[in-house]
């Protein structure tokens, strides 16, 4: 079993907690090593449901004391009291009267077989099989990809992971591959339903919040062994970190144009929220929070497109795609800019960011991701980017990568376990900092990732 790499995220807990609600304890593990890019097409095939996969010799068994995979995914799948089992309430919480409210404030009369709500929190009436059952929430397949062509096959000896993912599975091993499966719910596609829009937001629904490779390790149920780098190959934390930054800047872009129609101008839901949900007084006494930010050369009062991906991402490039950096940070600002402007610009201003977002996504793919690139990461993120943490969001992303990338150094074996949990009061600090959006206070949390910093560098 694996255990916690630096800890037990007790602090990331605590923090979605402000967001959300119940307070869940998970496990960190990861390795190292290179996986393809470019996310494949995605093949909706019949979902057969989590019935079909829990067979006593499959994937049902009480302990997790399988040759090759676990085969206790189901049990683990099912802890409703865990964040491993996150996904097997997901259609049972739209019973719930925080989810009734919110159907209620919009209008739908029964969320819980609304398409609007279970494209993310179920399955699409498409893809459903003669076994699926709705209760089934976010089962295997929403992940691993429609079974119909799979199902018999892939427990043979003699199916190869390409075998399968010829027949319709998800190569989920391919970080790419993960981040847009994963995104598709939390952020939003363009399929029909799933999408967070801001009035959603405003009838109770959590903000969502992401990272590829934390998440991951939230909800993992899977052994990262020999075995397991032999027939997938391991990505390691690092990269997918890197893809999964780069491919959420390329899907929010992907999806503006098409949510742009109102006559407010984009979905809300693209903006930093604390960009318009802020106090302010006309006494001129009191000061004005919003602060400047270099990063993103907008007037007052527009509001702010949420950048924590991006700021990420800029990291990212200056460590392994130095060329690509500088025109990355060019075209941010100009999209920041442009969305201020007549629409025509800011979709050209879109389209030419997405496309450096999607060719950094492949470089990065191509990355290993050595020691020394991991802490210049760091460093990126937590010192050369400070100036970026004006605000919340932000904030919130730079101590999830602080996490990750502290844990990918432990799992690979490039910083000692020790060391790196004695950081642990560092990082919750940050993670205490950046709990609650309505009291943020950036040169507090500035401070604190500069500590951070400190204490990492003498762990080089
Ligand atoms: C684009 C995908 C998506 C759509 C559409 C969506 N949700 Fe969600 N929902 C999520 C995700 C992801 C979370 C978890 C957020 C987090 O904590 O990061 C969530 C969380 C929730 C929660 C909190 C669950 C808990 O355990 O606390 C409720 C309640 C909820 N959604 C209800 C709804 C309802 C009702 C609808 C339809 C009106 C809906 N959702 C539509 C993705 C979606
Ligand atoms: C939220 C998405 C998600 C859901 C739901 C999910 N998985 Fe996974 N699963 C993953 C990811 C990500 C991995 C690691 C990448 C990989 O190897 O596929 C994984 C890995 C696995 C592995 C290890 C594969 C190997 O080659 O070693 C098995 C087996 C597995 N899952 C079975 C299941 C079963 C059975 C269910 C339903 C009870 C399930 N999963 C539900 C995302 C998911
Ligand atoms: C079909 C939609 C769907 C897909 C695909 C999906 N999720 Fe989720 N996920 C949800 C919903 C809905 C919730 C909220 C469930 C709840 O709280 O009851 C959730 C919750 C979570 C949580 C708990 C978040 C928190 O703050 O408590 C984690 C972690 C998570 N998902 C990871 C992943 C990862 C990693 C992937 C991709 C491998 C993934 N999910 C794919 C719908 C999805
Ligand atoms: C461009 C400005 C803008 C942005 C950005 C914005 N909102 Fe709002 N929000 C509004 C307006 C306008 C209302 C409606 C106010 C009312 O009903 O009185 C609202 C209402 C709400 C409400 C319900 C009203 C309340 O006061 O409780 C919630 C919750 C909410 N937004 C959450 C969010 C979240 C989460 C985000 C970020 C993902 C966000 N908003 C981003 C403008 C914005």
């Amino acid at each position: 079993m694996h255990a916690p790499a630096t800890g037990s995220h007790r602090a990331w807990n605590r923090f979605v907690a402000r967001l959300r609600h119940g307070l869940r304890i998970a496990v960190l593990a990861g390795l190292a090593m290179a996986a393809g890019a470019d996310a494949a097409p995605i093949d909706r095939a019949l979902h057969q449901g989590v019935a079909s996969c829990a067979g006593s010799t499959c994937h049902g068994r009480q302990e997790a004391t399988g040759p090759r995979v676990r085969q206790n995914e189901v049990m683990t799948w099912s802890d409703p009291a865990s964040l491993t089992g996150v996904h097997s309430r997901a259609w049972r919480v739209l019973n719930e009267p925080r989810a009734q409210a919110i159907g209620r404030r919009l209008g739908i009369t029964n969320v819980a077989a609304a398409p609007a709500c279970i494209s993310c929190h179920g399955d699409p009436a498409t893809v459903r099989g003669p076994r699926w059952q709705q209760s089934d929430g976010v089962g295997c397949e929403a992940c691993h990809g429609g079974s119909e062509r799979w199902l018999a096959s892939h427990a043979s000896v003699k199916a190869s992971h390409a075998d399968n993912v010829a027949r319709g599975m998800w190569a989920l091993n391919d970080p790419a591959v993960r981040a847009s499966v994963c995104l598709d719910c939390h952020f939003g596609s363009d399929k029909p339903g799933q999408f967070v829009f801001h009035r959603l937001m405003a009838a109770g629904h959590p903000r969502i919040a992401f990272e590829l490779d934390l998440f991951t390790a939230l909800q993992r149920h899977h052994n990262e062994d020999a075995d397991y780098a032999a027939r997938k190959g391991v990505a390691g934390g690092v990269k997918t970190w890197a893809v999964g930054q780069a491919l959420a800047v390329e899907r929010a872009l992907s999806l503006l144009p098409a949510q742009s129609a109102s006559l407010t101008g984009p979905d809300f839901t693209f903006y930093d929220c604390r960009s318009c949900h802020r106090t302010f007084s006309d006494d001129p006494a009191v000061p004005i929070v919003a602060r400047t930010n270099s990063w993103r050369p907008i007037p007052p009062g527009q509001p702010v497109w949420n950048d924590e991906q991006m700021i990420m991402l800029a990291a990212a490039a200056r460590v392994a795609a130095p060329d690509v950096a500088r025109s990355f940070e060019a075209q941010s600002r100009a999209f920041h800019t442009a969305m201020g402007g007549d629409r025509a610009g800011a979709m050209k201003a879109a389209a030419a960011l997405k496309a450096t977002a999607a060719t950094l996504a492949r470089r990065f793919a191509a990355t290993a991701f050595d020691r020394a690139q991991t802490f210049a990461l760091i460093e990126a993120v937590l010192v050369g980017n400070a100036a970026a943490y004006t605000d919340y969001q932000g904030g919130a992303q730079a101590v999830m990568a602080a996490d990750t990338l502290l844990s990918a150094l432990v799992t690979a074996g490039q910083v000692n376990r020790a060391a790196a949990v004695a950081l642990r009061p560092d990082l919750d600090r940050a993670y205490a900092l950046a709990r609650d959006a309505n009291r943020w206070d950036a040169p507090a949390f500035q401070a604190a990732l500069a500590q951070i910093a400190t204490r990492m560098r003498a762990l080089k």
